[in-house]
């Protein structure tokens, strides 16, 4: 029987909350990960509410030892999973030339590398479980069109969609898919953290007139999580309100 078991990182806020709440929804066991232990327990409680099922576990992503930890925990007390859902992410609006190395380096170790390593132990359960699966990672159409202020991150973002394509050649096999799912500017707590005026703009550049909110890019994730869709492996979807075509 195909494992029901969905790992969900950032599930503490945001776009991964709702992706949480959505895959629960469907029935399926969601391991909340994330940095914030008191975030991702917030969105434990809430799924419990609603009668669903979730485990809350701490990782910090851009630790490799620390994805190693969690990825044995998760197995141990729920098995291996058949979705993976690499969200988390973190960035911060700056122009480029008043960056520092420092910042470059957290922007990849958690935007890039951390999508790196939860596939790499994450996906090996997959095949050892052979049950084939599917890979969800958050992108960003920053990083298909570029984005002012966030150059790294767009870099980063970029590197996410090729990441996920290579893994969509070597994991097919295996029947295990690897899809992206870009979103435009939304209503999240890391928004917030952009300058007021920039949400006013975006408001009006985009066709929909309106940010995205962290359900509708949650729909997106259902969409290539879904156990019919074995065929749909190596793509990018944005999710933006007309926004970015790319
Ligand atoms: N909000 C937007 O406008 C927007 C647009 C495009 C892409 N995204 C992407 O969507 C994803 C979710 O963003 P959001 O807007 O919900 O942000 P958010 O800040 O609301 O949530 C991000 C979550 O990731 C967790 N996290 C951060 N660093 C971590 C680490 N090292 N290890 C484990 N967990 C960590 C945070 O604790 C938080 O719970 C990110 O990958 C982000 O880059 C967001």
């Amino acid at each position: 029987m195909t494992s029901t078991l969905a790992v969900v990182t950032g599930a503490g806020s945001g776009i991964g909350r709702a992706i949480a709440h959505g895959l629960a929804e469907e029935g399926r066991l969601v391991a909340c990960l994330d940095i914030n232990r008191d975030g991702a327990a917030e969105t434990v409680a809430a799924i419990e509410a609603q009668g669903g099922q979730a485990r809350a576990f701490y990782v910090d992503i851009a630790d490799t030892e620390s994805v190693a930890a969690v990825s044995r925990e998760v197995q141990d007390q729920c098995g291996s999973p058949w979705v993976l859902v690499n969200n988390a992410g973190w960035n911060q609006i700056q122009p480029f030339l008043q960056t520092s190395s420092d910042f470059w380096k957290k922007i990849l170790d958690i935007n890039l590398l951390g999508t790196v390593a939860m596939s790499f132990h994450f996906a090996n359960q997959m095949v050892e479980q052979g049950n084939g699966g599917r890979i969800v990672n958050i992108s960003s159409d920053s990083g298909r069109v570029g984005s002012s202020g966030e150059s790294v991150y767009s870099g980063a973002k970029g590197g996410v969609i090729g990441f996920t394509k290579g893994l969509a050649r070597e994991l097919i096999r295996h029947k295990i898919t690897s899809n992206c799912v870009s979103p435009g500017p939304t209503n999240t707590p890391l928004m917030q953290t952009a300058p007021p005026k920039l949400a006013e703009a975006l408001n009006r550049a985009i066709p929909a007139r309106r940010l995205a909110e962290p359900a509708d890019i949650m729909q997106a994730v259902r969409f290539f999580a879904s156990e019919s869709n074995g065929y749909i492996t190596g793509q990018t979807l944005s999710v933006s309100g007309g926004l970015t075509m790319a």
